[in-house]
């Protein structure tokens, strides 16, 4: 593949070009006044990969927001790579917080800023233009199925189910993914684990009504206070998690397994500056890395209640919220430890309040085997774009459809993220770099060469 450099240095600026058109779509899952920019994304991909050439690109409705869908079978001989990719964002807000509006990509300092410049769509259309590119060069020699969906950004609800739907047309050797991030730009690694995920809101509530803080403060408990102090119990002073049997199905990894993960780079100070925080923190016992690859976690994504308005109201609220998230491990199941929640928290709950808890989405963690074809050849790839072999590592992030993938469809995803830490996913000013950018197109050609080779 001695002519992909030189292809993509004469097509980078174009490749740009039409990664700002799907970016300038603001396809916000979670919100339904974007429910028309779903769609329009969906039929922007379908037409580009139509474009590419693959021989077949429909856009699939679901209950929920729909599911592109592109195929390229050129030889029943040939193994098949599946490409997921995901073409919804997380929602923009707070927008002005953002040096530039969020759904108008600009480059600055070689990086694009905007939403979704990484989380998923500059990464997901790195396989687009990889794909353009062995097409375009006669240099193809897997068949591929692209899946993007919609939905990843809100637990993909309706995935699941058109994976069982459509098990034939997505029969596939290996499910290929840029979703995740690697450890800096000159240290490629893949991705190995994920974390998975519960996803609860709770509510709280005392009083019928918002009440008179002097009249009734001190003689009636106080539904903000009671929550503080019901998420307070939620861990003890080691920062373990305190709901019975939250720990019982957790993989414990042996001294070996932890002292290889240890081998992997990972500088703590430049963890605690690039976050601006004085110092770390977590649970007792683990490092940083094994904080987030290998052990569970819980944190409040939001709290809310009573008067958050300007100025000062003198009340005594009726009501208090909370998101409150944990991400599991392997074993870990979401639906027991939803079970395990409900009834911890519900037992916390002094007689004087009221508790409801909902759950809202989750999903199982993964493991990706190193010892698979697909994985030596996604190794032999970043080796031929960076001259060095990438470090296995364990995500703490999720992507809980990587698992059902395996459950319905029986097939194993490779997880080869080109994104960054520095990256700002999910928060204001977002961004790529085209370096990172650049590298994973051209990484992704030799996956397809490798896979098919090794394949044989
Ligand atoms: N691409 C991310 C997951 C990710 C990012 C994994 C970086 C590893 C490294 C994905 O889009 C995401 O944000 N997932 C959600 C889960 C989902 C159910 C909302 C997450 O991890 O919060
Ligand atoms: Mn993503
Ligand atoms: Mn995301």
């Amino acid at each position: 593949m001695n002519d992909l450099k030189k292809y993509i240095d004469q097509n980078q600026d174009r490749f740009v070009k039409e990664l700002f058109d799907l970016i300038r779509i603001p396809s916000v899952s979670a919100k339904d006044e974007h429910k028309p920019d779903m769609l329009k994304a969906a039929n922007w991909l379908k037409e580009k990969l139509l474009k590419e050439g693959v021989d077949k690109a429909e856009v699939i409705e679901t209950e929920g927001h729909p599911v592109v869908y592109g195929e390229k079978m050129l030889n029943e001989a040939y193994p098949t790579v599946l490409v997921y990719g995901h073409y919804d964002v997380q929602p923009a807000e707070p927008l002005d917080l953002w040096n530039s509006p969020p759904f108008e990509p600009e480059i600055r300092d070689g990086r694009i800023y905007a939403r979704g410049a990484n989380d998923d769509k500059g990464q997901m259309f790195m396989h687009i233009k990889a794909f353009e590119y062995l097409l375009a060069t006669n240099q193809l020699t897997c068949n591929v199925k692209f899946m993007i969906e919609g939905e990843e950004e809100i637990g993909s609800p309706s995935l699941g189910k058109f994976c069982e739907d459509n098990k034939e047309m997505l029969k596939a050797d290996v499910i290929l993914v840029s979703d995740t991030s690697m450890i800096a730009p000159d240290t490629p690694s893949i991705t190995t684990g994920l974390r998975g995920l519960a996803y609860m809101e709770v509510e709280v509530t005392g009083p019928s009504h918002d009440l008179h803080s002097g009249l009734y403060g001190g003689a009636v408990d106080n539904p903000v206070n009671v929550l503080c102090e019901m998420i307070a119990q939620l861990r003890d002073e080691n920062n373990h998690i305190t709901i019975p049997g939250f720990y019982d199905d957790v993989l414990e990894l042996s001294q070996e397994e932890r002292a290889e993960m240890a081998r992997a780079p990972f500088d703590l100070n430049e963890f605690k500056k690039g976050i601006k925080i004085k110092k770390e923190g977590g649970e007792k016992g683990y490092s940083s890395s094994e904080r987030t690859g290998i052990r569970p976690s819980l944190d409040v994504n939001g709290i809310w209640g009573g008067y958050t308005d300007k100025g000062a109201k003198t009340i005594l609220p009726s009501k208090a919220y909370a998101k409150i998230s944990m991400r599991l491990v392997p074993h870990q199941e979401s639906k027991k430890i939803e079970k395990l929640f409900k009834e911890y928290f519900e037992s916390i709950a002094p007689e004087t309040v009221s508790v409801k808890v909902e759950f809202l989405h989750g999903g199982e963690g993964y493991v990706a085997p190193t010892d698979t074809i697909a994985y030596q050849a996604a190794s032999k790839a970043f080796e031929a774009t960076y001259g060095i072999k990438p470090i296995p590592v364990r995500s703490g992030g999720s992507i809980p459809i990587i698992s059902l993938f395996e459950k319905i469809l029986g097939i194993k995803s490779i997880l080869m993220g080109f994104g960054l830490d520095s990256d700002a996913i999910h928060s204001p000013n977002e961004n790529y770099s085209l370096e990172q950018f650049r590298k994973g197109i051209e990484t992704i050609p030799h996956f397809y060469k490798y896979f098919a080779e090794m394949s044989k």
